[in-house]
């Protein structure tokens, strides 16, 4: 059964490669997912640290930018201390490509700091010095992946507006599933371009992932007129916690934990649903020059 399914796996995958390369001819454009939630504290950076490490297992190319301006992110979930992050290269004091670490299963990290909204304030001449070492990255990874600070600040939310895909993080908590709507509805207000997925975090059972995924399905399809994705669920699990305080990551931590079983399903489901080629994606430099315009726009219409 493994076996067929695998061999299947291989032949979508070189078939979508063989289309890729007809549609988009020798310009590979990594694909931009951002993970985002209404309220702070929902497992984001867990989901997208562990998300990013699946997709590696399975075969893809991954970079996960950490884009969170508040605590406890990326490198402290994985233990590592980035010496430079994204405010080193706009100061000029270190290319882009050295503050890349290397993380866990392969992935790569680019610590994002203080520096990213920073961008807004770069004359034209300094923005094209650093879009041009962000292009050198182009097509490297096959996915970029975002974990964002919570919320509806207009900043934040440009990182979903411009994504291929939004990966919106929610609990059953009913606090966390309003502030969930809030943020789909902000950014599809914004004119979101990518496709929206719903993740259900800290679940006791799978019924109730399902019931809850649902339910803040249904509101926004019949309020919005926004499709959602209900790509999956995870576990309330202890192993998590564990994997925290130890300063690895849950699927390389406990890989047989209910948790990183859920998270490792995500992956694969978000892996085949992207096999389905239908529009190239945004890929890094045309990302950050999107959300750079948004920034300065809201920047000169404060002014
Ligand atoms: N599935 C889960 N089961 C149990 N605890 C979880 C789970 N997901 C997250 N947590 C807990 O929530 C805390 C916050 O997660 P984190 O990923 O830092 O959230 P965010 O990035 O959204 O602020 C984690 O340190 C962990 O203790
Ligand atoms: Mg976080």
């Amino acid at each position: 059964m493994k076996d067929q399914a695998d061999k299947l796996r291989t032949m979508a995958r070189d078939i979508k490669t063989r289309i890729e390369s007809e549609l988009f001819k020798g310009t590979k454009r990594t694909r931009v997912v951002t993970v985002t939630s209404g309220k702070g504290g929902v497992g984001k950076t867990n989901f997208a640290v562990n998300l990013a490490i699946s997709l590696s297992d399975l075969g893809q190319k991954v970079m996960l930018l950490d884009a969170d301006l508040g605590l406890a992110n990326v490198d402290v979930v994985l233990g590592l201390v980035p010496r430079y992050n994204l405010y080193h290269v706009i100061k000029q004091e270190v290319p882009l490509k050295d503050i890349i670490v290397p993380g866990p299963g392969g992935i790569q990290i680019i610590p994002g700091g203080s520096g990213i909204f920073q961008l807004a304030n770069l004359k034209d001449y300094e923005m094209r010095d650093i879009i041009s070492q962000l292009e050198k990255l182009e097509g490297q990874s096959d996915y970029l992946i975002i974990d964002t600070g919570a919320g509806i600040a207009e900043n934040v939310l440009s990182f979903a507006v411009m994504a291929d895909d939004i990966i919106v993080l929610t609990t059953p908590e009913p606090t966390s599933l309003t502030d969930a709507y809030g943020v789909i509805k902000s950014a599809a207000a914004m004119q979101a371009r990518g496709k929206f997925h719903l993740v259900v975090n800290r679940v006791f059972s799978e019924s109730q992932g399902a019931v809850v995924g649902q339910k803040l399905k249904s509101v926004c399809e019949r309020f919005l007129g926004v499709e959602i994705d209900i790509i999956g669920f995870v576990s309330e699990d202890r192993a998590v916690r564990s994997a925290v305080m130890n300063q690895e990551a849950l699927v390389i931590y406990a890989p047989t934990s209910d948790a990183s079983k859920n998270i490792r399903q995500i992956a694969s489901r978000f892996c085949e649903k992207s096999e389905v080629v239908t529009k190239q994606p945004i890929g890094i430099k045309k990302f950050f020059r999107s959300i750079t315009s948004i920034w300065k726009q809201k920047l000169q219409s404060e002014h």
